[in-house]
């Protein structure tokens, strides 16, 4: 397997430098694929320049960012952006950069507000990314800026003005002096792989899987990887518990209901992002021990703490995890699909 991966490495190295040196018709050079219509680039193609390049034409207004940001971003993000909980914080932290544990906010650290409609559009809410319209964007951006003080209540952000928006951070970033932050980009007849070795890693985050022989490390993440990840969890809970989990987590699927089937979508599209590894305090999918006392309190009262939003001890859910266009039975489906799938109720 190591050097099928390696060569795979390699040959996807060589392909995406091919490609970029000659950006010719794809499927007639390599014989498969096809090229990418100018609809299908510019879906891709979202990026924002400091300079305002990219931004759509349009416009938003403080005011009108309020009500969009209440509606859909405050039951995370606080309502003066402050963060409820662990969620986070989007205003303030000015002169904490020096502190030992700056609060690093838009106001406080980022150095364009081109970046604020770039992440917005592209990644709130963090439910639903991409769901924001143009003119939302500009909006919401707006009323950002505004609840951290760079500008007034009655100000109208456009396409026009964005880029001279003045960031108070702007010259906490500048060129890395030193000298290797400057080294060329190698495209063709660079150093050979072979030659080279890793001096340092980090476990868990540098990835080495590509180069060193039987490396159990996020890179390598292709064939087996998940079976080896699944060993390693019942491993470290036997170490902790004494108990050997394997057979329970392997054991075949619930027959899932009728409605467990109908919420499994809906699962994978509102409820996933965050129950899916458990992130912010959530139980996680599957997962029988975080699942058993909750359901023990009645599926009606989990339907209601989903609809509703519930704040418990190990975080917050939002109001149907911040998707409030989904219906009651779409959430009330989506909740049944977890807890059968936590096999701890029918
Ligand atoms: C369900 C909770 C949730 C909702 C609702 C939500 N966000 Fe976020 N937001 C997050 C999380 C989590 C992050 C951090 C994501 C990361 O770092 O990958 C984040 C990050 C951000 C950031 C970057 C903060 C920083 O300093 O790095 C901005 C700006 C932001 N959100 C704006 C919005 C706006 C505007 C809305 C409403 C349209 C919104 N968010 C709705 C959870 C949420
Ligand atoms: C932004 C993250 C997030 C999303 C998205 C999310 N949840 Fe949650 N959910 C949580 C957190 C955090 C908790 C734990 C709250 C606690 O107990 O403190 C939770 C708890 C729950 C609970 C248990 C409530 C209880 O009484 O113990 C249910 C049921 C639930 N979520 C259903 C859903 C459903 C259904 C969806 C999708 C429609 C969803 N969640 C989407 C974060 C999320």
């Amino acid at each position: 397997m190591y050097r099928s991966l390696k060569q795979t490495a390699i040959s996807s190295l060589l392909g995406a430098a091919l490609f970029i040196a000659l950006p010719v018709n794809a499927a007639e050079k390599y014989g498969f694929g096809q090229t990418a219509t100018p609809e299908q680039i510019a879906g891709w193609d979202i990026d924002i320049r400091p300079d305002g390049k990219g931004l759509p034409p349009g416009e938003g207004s403080v005011a009108d960012g309020e009500v969009v940001y209440e509606q859909l971003c405050a039951t995370c993000h606080g309502f003066f952006g402050e963060g409820e909980a662990r969620w986070p914080v989007l205003a303030g932290g000015f002169g904490t950069l020096k502190d030992e544990r700056p609060t690093k906010t838009v106001g406080s650290y980022w150095p364009y507000a081109s970046t604020l409609y770039d992440y917005i559009r592209r990644a709130m809410p963090f439910t639903a990314p991409r769901s924001l319209t143009d003119e939302q964007t500009y909006q919401l951006t707006a009323y950002v800026l505004y609840l951290n003080e760079i500008v007034e209540d009655d100000f109208v952000l456009t396409n026009e003005n964005l880029a001279q928006i003045e960031m108070p951070n702007k010259d906490g970033f500048f060129d890395d002096p030193r000298p290797d932050g400057h080294n060329k980009r190698c495209m063709k007849a660079c150093d050979d792989p072979k030659t080279m070795t890793i001096q340092g890693t980090l476990s868990g985050i540098t990835p080495v899987g590509h180069f060193i022989e039987g490396a159990d490390a996020p890179a390598a993440s292709h064939e087996g990887q998940e079976e080896l990840e699944r060993e390693k969890a019942h491993a470290r809970k036997a170490a902790l518990t004494g108990e050997d989990s394997s057979d329970i987590d392997d054991a075949k699927p619930v027959e899932l209901s009728d409605k467990a089937v109908a919420g499994k979508e809906i699962f994978e599209n509102a409820c996933k992002v965050c129950h899916g590894s458990g992130i912010a305090g959530s139980p996680k999918l599957g997962d029988h021990e975080e699942w058993a006392p909750r359901v023990k309190q009645g599926i009606s009262v989990l339907v209601g703490h989903a609809i509703n939003g519930f704040s418990g001890s190990s975080g917050i859910m939002p109001p149907k995890g911040g998707r409030v266009d989904l219906s009651d039975q779409q959430v009330e489906e989506a909740v049944i699909y977890m807890v059968e799938l936590s096999r701890v109720s029918k």
